[in-house]
């Protein structure tokens, strides 16, 4: 049993214009040192997955189980889930604007995250926070844990808000796209940070965001989420270069790369209505090696080649990719030389269709 395992986890939203089937079946799990990386275009389910394991998604229907430390989470009664929250299981949202109150001081917030949590004097608290404000490499601590959220840069605010996430030592960390409102050059610094800290704090870290770019460096494993499933998990290399998915490979092209003159290039078509979710494979109508089965049965995560715990949710041979193809087709659309004209699919050229 991992320190956090996520099994079978599934959640809908009634609406007034149906069920919303936001996560289908999502399994996954993550322990001390380890990096997780989720990866996903926009709806894909990461955020409601992530914050229904914190007991978060109101108005869901759930089920499914979330262990950590051997407590199931899923159905914990508020108090008990409110204890584990942010000092157990810490969180890092995208918006810090959001997150933080725009009229205190940031030093104080940090300082009742705490007191919430332990009984603490107000006094260490606020000296607590400022060390922890020179843990994320904010310069002049001292000074600056008593300015106001707005005092500080985006960049800076992020860190504000790591500080705070990492406040009551937790053993998780989820980072839920920590970096897309920051440049590259910030956006490189606060991935930085996070390996530096999850390495020195011996954290467990989930990297949620829609980039693989971002988590090349860090991700001990990567799990690609599309339409509420896992459709493709691996450990790093084997998702960068053995990927399986049509849908990771259309993830690997968009990432922006020094090929293709960095130029970003997403996945074509749109997602799906997770309402009205296409038949058989919820991909398929997007996908460049399409066969008859895939608009008909909707494919499990099954073992493929490239490795131990390598698997996909595709009808598609288990070896179809050979070493380094990926990298190559990555490389060859990033290029823009790709048959992907039509804008139905990527990489057809490369004769997986046939497969
Ligand atoms: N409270 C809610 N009620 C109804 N539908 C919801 C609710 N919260 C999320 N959804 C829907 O669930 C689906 C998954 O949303 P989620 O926020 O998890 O996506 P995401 O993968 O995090 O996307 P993004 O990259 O844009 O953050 C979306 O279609 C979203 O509209
Ligand atoms: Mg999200």
């Amino acid at each position: 049993m991992r320190l956090l395992e996520v099994s079978d986890l599934t959640v809908s939203f009634p609406t007034a214009d149906g069920v919303v089937r936001a996560v289908r079946g999502v399994s996954f799990g993550v322990d001390q040192g380890e990096t997780l990386g989720i990866v996903g275009e926009s709806g894909s389910g990461k955020s409601v997955a992530a914050m229904t394991l914190l007991g978060l998604s109101r108005g869901a229907a759930v089920s499914g189980s979330v262990m950590f430390e051997g407590t199931e989470l899923i159905g914990l009664p508020e108090p008990r889930l409110r204890a584990i929250r942010g000092a157990r299981i810490a969180m890092v949202f995208q918006d810090p604007l959001s997150s933080l109150h725009p009229l205190y001081r940031v030093g104080w917030q940090i300082a009742e995250t705490i007191r919430a949590h332990t009984d603490t004097s107000r006094r260490a608290a606020h000296a607590r926070a400022a060390d922890l404000l020179g843990m994320v490499g904010i310069p002049q601590p001292r000074r600056r844990v008593d300015d106001y959220p707005h005092e500080f840069s985006g960049g800076m605010r992020q860190r504000v808000m790591i500080a705070m996430a990492l406040a009551l030592d937790p053993k998780v960390v989820i980072a839920d796209e920590p970096t897309t409102a920051l440049d590259a050059t910030v956006q490189a610094q606060i991935l930085d940070l996070l390996m530096r800290l999850q390495r020195e704090l011996g954290t467990a870290l989930v990297i949620i965001t829609h980039d693989l770019g971002v988590i090349a460096q860090m991700a001990d494993e990567v799990q690609v989420m599309y339409a509420g499933r896992v459709v493709e998990t691996a450990a790093r290399r084997t998702a960068y270069y053995h990927a399986h998915h049509p849908y990771t490979l259309g993830l690997l092209a968009s990432v922006p790369s020094t090929v293709g003159g960095g130029r970003l290039r997403p996945v074509p078509g749109q997602p799906p209505s997770p309402i009205r979710l296409p038949s058989g494979c919820p991909f398929h109508p997007r996908c460049a090696y399409q066969m008859g089965r895939c608009a008909v049965e909707e494919p499990e995560l099954m073992s493929v080649a490239g490795g131990a715990g390598h698997r996909s949710a595709c009808w598609l041979p288990p070896d179809v990719v050979g070493p380094g193809e990926t990298a190559r087709i990555t490389r060859l659309l990033a290029a823009g030389r790709s048959g992907a004209a039509g804008g139905t699919g990527f990489g057809g050229r490369h004769g997986r269709s046939a497969a």
